[in-house]
């Protein structure tokens, strides 16, 4: 969603900020701006790309080696550049970027506006500017952290004032700001891949901090000025995760790099003499875990369907009670959480406002807090009480597709552990851990079929809907490529348990409706011919993917994609590939912007 970034240093600002929102791009936005202090004070916005920003900042040249920009997700008022950030005060002297929402902001209004303050824009951030201006008395972190205690709401922001041209004032609360420290220059950012190719060493701000940047050196305070010692740390994002090297897009690039994703999700991790894998992350609460009779998984999208897949891995290989929830959803369910209750948050970036506040209402009751996150010090990852890294790199294309093959990898793993601390056997361990060796090799194997999955691309992409079928654990990916090809392709797809089939969605079926149907030959693959002879029989037309060497579907289907053999747990890995190249080259061949659909974003911090 919404891009903050800063600079403050001995360089020109406007190429750096230009080029640190083009980093955050991948995130989601709709409209994009920039404020640079010097004599006279810097300000553009504009609605759409931030192409549109750069060339009017190309035009203007304006120099000033302080300033702040945005990229913004509209919620309060329409993608317009009245409403785009950094939005000023009253003089134009002060300028402010915010991600996040503030849940006063009427009654802060109101107040302002019978102060005297005039408003320009629609939005909720526009009262953070004047509530500042009104607190400043010539000191601006003080005024920041003044004005931060009225609002309620969430908030990452960077200040400027033209009184202040070698000072950044950046905050959060909920919403995640890096400051990135280098010789002769700081910068900030709501996201470290904005900072990466400027310096290796960070700073996460916590909520409730105030930091103050200036070139090369950076202070911190509580919102009560309370000063926090706090050194930098090592950036891990390499040059080369940022950049889309040889591929298109990001997606294809990311789907391309699954292999490496499973393996380093192993890494490790097996340990072949006990038949179990070892996650360092969750050792501290191994007493707890073996304790634990319930586990509720909570997270969004792709990671929810992650989470579906998991509860019928932890139901097979361990006695726990597994629950699934929509974290959106969590908060209406009265749940009963016991002591023995562990709640485990599925999460790439580790930043969604609704698991986040899910996993906050799970504390509150007492249950052991888990999570399963790929970004890096990110808000999920710091709030749970434990919990594993993905460790799946960065993931730029909107949709995940790298972050979910590591998601169910990891899963089965921590799935492996709890199992094999009740009755799980030493020889079903091994079996698992022995698959899960072959995956990487196998994902590869299916990456070299993308010409021929372009094809069937080719042949169905004028198709307006599409069923996706699967039984058990075929279930969780059915729904989960069924996602892929609506937000990519923006084709509908409805994703169903096979078994459901008959109780409903059967009666859409017809030739301009495709089923794709998850068939490999697992202990469900009898049930789900059968839907497949459903289907035809009402002549709809079914790609399959089934497993390597499967020649009994014959005249029953009208393609197939086959994909290596391995143990049932453990193909949904497999499986999901073809359906993830599926929608990218549907989405292709329709012309959308693969790696930054229409109305979506990477990293959802809103409610
Ligand atoms: C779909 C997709 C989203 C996310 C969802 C949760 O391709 O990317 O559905 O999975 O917004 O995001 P995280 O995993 O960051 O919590």
């Amino acid at each position: 969603m919404c891009g903050i970034v800063a600079y403050v240093g001995d360089q020109n600002a406007r190429g750096i900020l230009i080029e640190g929102l083009k980093r955050l791009e991948y995130r989601g936005y709709d409209s994009a701006g920039i404020a640079i202090l010097n004599a006279s004070s810097y300000l553009a916005k504009s609605v759409g790309k931030v192409a549109v920003l750069e060339e009017r900042v190309r035009q203007d040249s304006p120099n000033g080696m302080t300033g702040i920009a945005h990229t913004r997700w509209a919620t309060h008022g329409k993608p317009t550049e009245a409403n785009a950030h950094p939005h000023s005060d009253c003089k134009g002297k002060l300028f402010l970027a915010h991600n996040g929402i503030v849940e006063n902001y009427q009654p802060l209004k109101k107040h302002l506006i019978a102060e005297g303050h005039v408003f320009r824009s629609e939005t909720d951030t526009e009262v953070l500017a004047h509530l500042i201006e009104s607190a400043y008395h010539g000191n601006l972190e003080a005024a920041v952290q003044k004005a931060l205690a009225q609002v309620e709401g969430t908030f990452g922001i960077a200040v400027v004032h033209a009184a202040h041209p070698d000072q950044v004032i950046m905050a959060r609360r909920g919403s995640p700001i890096v400051l990135g420290i280098g010789k002769n220059e700081s910068l900030a950012a709501s996201d470290a891949s904005a900072l990466a190719q400027h310096t290796d060493q960070v700073v996460y701000l916590e909520d409730n901090e105030v930091a103050r940047l200036e070139a090369g050196r950076f202070y911190i305070t509580t919102q009560g000025n309370r000063s926090v010692n706090r050194g930098t740390t090592q950036l891990e994002i390499s040059q080369e995760a940022m950049d889309r090297g040889k591929y298109p897009h990001f997606m294809l690039k990311e789907i391309f790099e699954q292999p490496e994703a499973v393996e380093n999700a192993l890494r490790g991790r097996l340990s072949h003499s006990e038949g179990v894998a070892k996650l360092g992350g969750l050792e501290s609460v191994m007493d707890r875990l073996q304790q634990a009779r319930h586990l509720i998984i909570i997270s969004c999208g792709t990671s929810y369907y992650a989470g579906l897949f998991a509860r019928y891995v932890f139901e097979a290989l361990t006695d726990l009670t597994v629950e699934t929830e929509l974290a959106s959803e969590f908060r209406y369910r009265k749940l009963n959480l016991r002591q023995n209750t562990v709640v485990l948050a599925i999460s790439q970036s580790g930043e969604t406002a609704d698991t986040l506040a899910a996993l906050r209402e799970a504390r509150r009751k007492g249950a052991l807090v888990l999570g399963l996150v790929n970004v890096v010090g990110s808000s999920i990852a710091r709030e749970t009480h434990a919990g594993v890294y993905s460790h799946a790199g960065i993931e730029v294309g909107v949709a995940s597709t790298k972050s979910f093959v590591s998601q169910i990898t990891i899963l089965t793993l921590m799935a492996l552990l709890a199992g094999r601390s009740r009755d799980l056997s030493f020889e079903e361990g091994s079996v698992l851990l022995r698959g899960l060796e072959k995956i990487p090799d196998q994902i590869r194997a299916i990456l070299t079929q993308s010409d021929r999955i372009r094809e069937l691309a080719q042949k169905y992409s004028n198709a307006q809907h599409f069923l996706y079928i699967g039984r058990k654990y075929q279930y969780p990916i059915a729904l989960e490529g069924a996602l892929k090809l609506k937000e990519i392709a923006y084709i509908h797809a409805e994703g169903y348990a096979a078994g459901e089939m008959k109780h409903g969605p059967i009666a859409l079926i017809d030739p301009a409706f495709p089923t794709i149907a998850l068939a490999p030959e697992d202990g469900s693959y009898e049930k789900i011919v059968s839907n497949i002879q459903e289907i035809r029989a009402r002549e709809g037309r079914v790609i399959a993917i089934t497993s390597e060497g499967n020649d009994k579907l014959g005249d029953l289907v009208d393609d197939v994609i086959e994909v290596p053999r391995n143990h049932e747990i453990l193909t949904p890995l497999l499986t999901i590939v073809p359906l993830q190249l599926f929608a990218y080259h549907c989405a292709v061949l329709l012309g959308r912007d693969v790696d930054k659909p229409r109305n979506l974003a990477k990293s959802v911090t809103v409610e």
